[in-house]
């Protein structure tokens, strides 16, 4: 059965904005210890899907964020919905989808792994979020060819090289348009142009790029 917070279409901004109000009402309906197992219920997520043994070394498996971290996140980064979220490292696209049904932002998932980008697809249809998306690619590839977003999402993806590489891309996109940057269990991202924002615990902290905004 549908949920009570679908819409046929969701691509406008009004319907987008209709669904997040319906379905944010529907989620502070239900105790803060059991929205976990009710969004996985509602998605479809039954079990953590086993990982690719071809994720390249560096790469972190894929392992859920609790939805009382995403939003802290929504809250904290200001998450709207004129905002293109990017969830780097999306598994099955818990993040991207719950993100969307919150703020009506536009959701984009960018994920190594093909099964579970197919399942994160999957997701996105049987909820008929037209704006969620899921691209299959290193997300630093991604990033470079198209540096769409303005919230980016990082529940620990990849350290070391990978993750400078990450932050060299942000840093040209950032020259361009303001940028907020979430991470989960992650160490500090000490860089001259990232501000850090206030934050609800240790294990999330939240950034804002401090270049003057072109676009
Ligand atoms: C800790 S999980 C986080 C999943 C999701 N963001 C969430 O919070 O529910 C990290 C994810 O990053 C993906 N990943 C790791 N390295 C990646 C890369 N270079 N490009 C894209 N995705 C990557 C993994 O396959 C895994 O699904």
């Amino acid at each position: 059965m549908a949920p009570p917070f679908a819409a046929k279409e969701t691509a406008s901004h009004a319907k987008c904005t209709a669904v997040a109000s319906a379905f944010s009402e529907a989620l502070s309906r239900v105790p803060a210890q059991a929205r976990d197992p009710w969004f996985d219920s509602l998605c479809g997520f039954h079990a953590i899907p086993e990982d690719d043994p071809a994720l390249p070394h560096g790469s972190v498996p894929y392992l859920p964020c609790p939805v009382a971290t995403v939003l802290a996140a929504i809250a904290h980064a200001n998450v709207t919905s004129e905002d293109v979220f990017v969830d780097i490292g999306s598994g099955i696209g818990r993040v991207a989808l719950l993100v969307n049904l919150v703020t009506g932002a536009q959701c984009i998932g960018l994920e190594l792994q093909p099964k579970l980008v197919a399942a994160a697809r999957e997701r996105a249809n049987q909820l008929n979020l037209r704006g969620v998306s899921f691209v299959l690619a290193d997300a630093v590839a991604a990033l470079r060819r198209d540096g769409t977003g303005t919230v980016f999402f990082l529940y620990c993806p990849f350290s070391g090289t990978h993750l400078e590489q990450l932050l060299e891309v942000l840093e040209h996109v950032a020259r361009r348009r303001s940028l907020r940057i979430c991470c989960v269990q992650m160490s500090p991202l000490d860089r001259p142009w990232l501000t850090r924002l206030q934050s609800p615990n240790a294990e999330l902290e939240i950034y804002r790029s401090t270049f003057a905004a072109r676009e």
